[in-house]
């Protein structure tokens, strides 16, 4: 099959979470799969850069309405770079050029033209899908995500094409929400300003768009697509999305094998796995983690956190067991993160608190998130909400148990280590069941004490190691998905 994949990020060439990863891996699960498959960003001037120029062919031109006037863009296509897969640029430089986050300025403002820019992009690959620069590559579907590119099913629609859309909800709290006067401006058909259209309490919604008008709608998770039907979860959209539920499927996300493997993973101090040297070789990665921070390590067990810093992801609810857990425990603490700036500030107050037991990095890295992983023996993931999340995953491969809330992907890739599921072996992390900081404070004392019981211990971190979460059968899934 041809497919059009459209997404707001891709690692390794610009990622802000999980988009980021699961625009890499399926894309690439895809293409293992044999079928002829293209990535399609917008061309930042923070990615362009990192891209070999002599790889790059430009491969037709385009004239785009924005708001106000015809942006021109030249279409440019890298058929050997970073993301393994064939990749599609939208190159308007006064749109895109000076980005080097997709969505923020330096100073964490929204970018003032995300609406046009957006809407641009939407547009671009719709006439891109239809071969409109004709290049000789015309797609039979067009997988689009979130908001940035919600309208791109909606132009594909008005326009009457025969291309199927797939739109894939990573996380509802993002609407991409703008104004009627914006609306107006980008000059989007009057007949989309309905309720059961794109209009949303007195705005309109991108992230409705892809909702409405998308021939088929998946989210990351069975668990989050029930959940989004509900008010609770719904962010104002469980009604339009409880009529649509006969289009809504749940498919869990995977993880590259490759790219967070213990035994391979070149951010290591040393590789290891489920079968050789397990112990040992996570144990170093501990002494090398911690050492490099100026800690020492006397066999306490070392918690790590690795997010962003917001409220979706619980991190008040770290915040406010951490005293407890310090003065309770001899656990060891380590955070990387970056976000709400009240949070960055608090928690890195605290590690001035407990100098010799906590580490705060407030910023972005990817070697150290590796490593991270590897060096923790247990994760905290207390989000309110989670669409799938994947370092709950990358956890298990790395034989790091997660402490997490019973909510979407995390409820529906982590077992308890109740009674009955550690007699059967079959437990691989901890699940608590309110958000609530009682309830989350005492599921991370259960594990800190389990942690003492080496049997059950390295019982739980073989299973949760050996446990498949590759991309093959949900990819797979999408795959039906197109073909029906
Ligand atoms: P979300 O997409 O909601 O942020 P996910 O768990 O799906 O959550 O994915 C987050 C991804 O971003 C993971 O790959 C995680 O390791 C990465 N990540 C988040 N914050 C950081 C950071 N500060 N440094 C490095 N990687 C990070
Ligand atoms: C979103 C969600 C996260 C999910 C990721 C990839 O950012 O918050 O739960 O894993 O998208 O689908």
């Amino acid at each position: 099959m041809k497919i059009l994949f459209a997404t707001s990020e891709v690692f390794p060439l610009i990622k802000t979470g999980g988009l980021g990863d699961v625009s890499y891996s399926l894309p690439n699960a895809l293409v293992e799969l044999g079928h002829d498959l293209r990535l399609i960003l917008p061309a930042y001037g923070n990615m362009l850069k990192k891209l070999n120029k002599d790889n790059c062919k430009e491969i037709g031109q385009l004239m785009i309405p924005g708001a106000g006037h015809i942006h021109k863009a030249r279409v440019l296509l890298f058929t050997e770079n970073e993301t393994g897969v064939p990749l599609v640029l939208l190159d308007i430089p006064g749109l895109y050029g000076h980005r080097e986050n997709p969505y923020v300025d330096n100073k964490k403002q929204d970018w003032p033209d995300n609406a046009e820019s957006f809407t641009v992009f939407s547009r671009g690959v719709a006439m891109i899908a239809n071969d409109e620069i004709d290049c000789g590559w015309r797609a039979e579907v067009v997988h689009s995500n979130d908001w940035q590119t919600g309208l791109v099913s909606g132009f594909i629609k008005q326009a009457g094409l025969d291309i199927k859309t797939v739109f894939t909800i990573h996380n509802l709290s993002y609407g991409g929400n703008f104004s009627h006067e914006i609306f107006t401006g980008l000059d989007l058909p009057q007949a989309w300003w309905t309720l059961d259209g794109i209009e949303f309490y007195g705005n309109f919604s991108m992230l409705k768009a892809g909702i409405v008008f998308a021939d088929h709608i998946t989210t990351v998770s069975p668990s989050y697509a029930e959940e989004i039907c509900t008010a609770e979860a719904g962010y104002g959209l469980e009604g339009v999305l409880s009529h649509l539920k006969h289009k809504l499927t749940g498919i869990l996300n995977g993880i590259d094998p490759d790219i967070w493997n213990p035994r391979t993973d070149p951010y290591l101090a040393t590789n290891y796995d489920a079968r050789y040297r397990r112990l040992k070789g996570k144990m170093d990665n501990k002494t090398a983690l911690l050492h490099g921070f100026g800690l020492t390590h006397d066999n306490e067990p070392l918690i790590g956190f690795i997010g962003r810093l917001v409220e979706q992801k619980g991190v008040d609810l770290v915040v406010s067991i951490i005293p407890d857990i310090m003065e309770s425990t001899n656990s060891k603490l380590i955070m990387l993160g970056s976000g709400q700036p009240e949070y960055e500030r608090e928690l890195l107050d605290m590690a001035k608190h407990y100098p010799d037991r906590m580490i705060v990095t407030i910023g972005y890295s990817e070697a150290m998130a590796h490593r991270i992983e590897a060096a923790s023996d247990i994760f905290l993931m207390p989000s309110r909400f989670e669409p799938c999340g994947l370092n709950q995953m990358y956890s298990q491969r790395y034989g790091t148990l997660p402490v997490v809330h019973r909510t979407g992907g995390l409820a529906d890739t982590v077992v308890d280590a109740s009674e009955t599921n550690i007699n059967n072996k079959t437990a691989t992390g901890f699940v608590f069941d309110k958000t609530d900081r009682n309830d989350f404070l005492q599921t991370l004392r259960h594990a800190i004490d389990l942690y003492e019981n080496k049997k059950i211990w390295n019982q739980m971190t073989m299973t949760a190691m050996q446990k498949d979460s590759s991309w093959q059968s949900s990819a797979e899934k999408y795959l039906e998905l197109y073909q029906s």
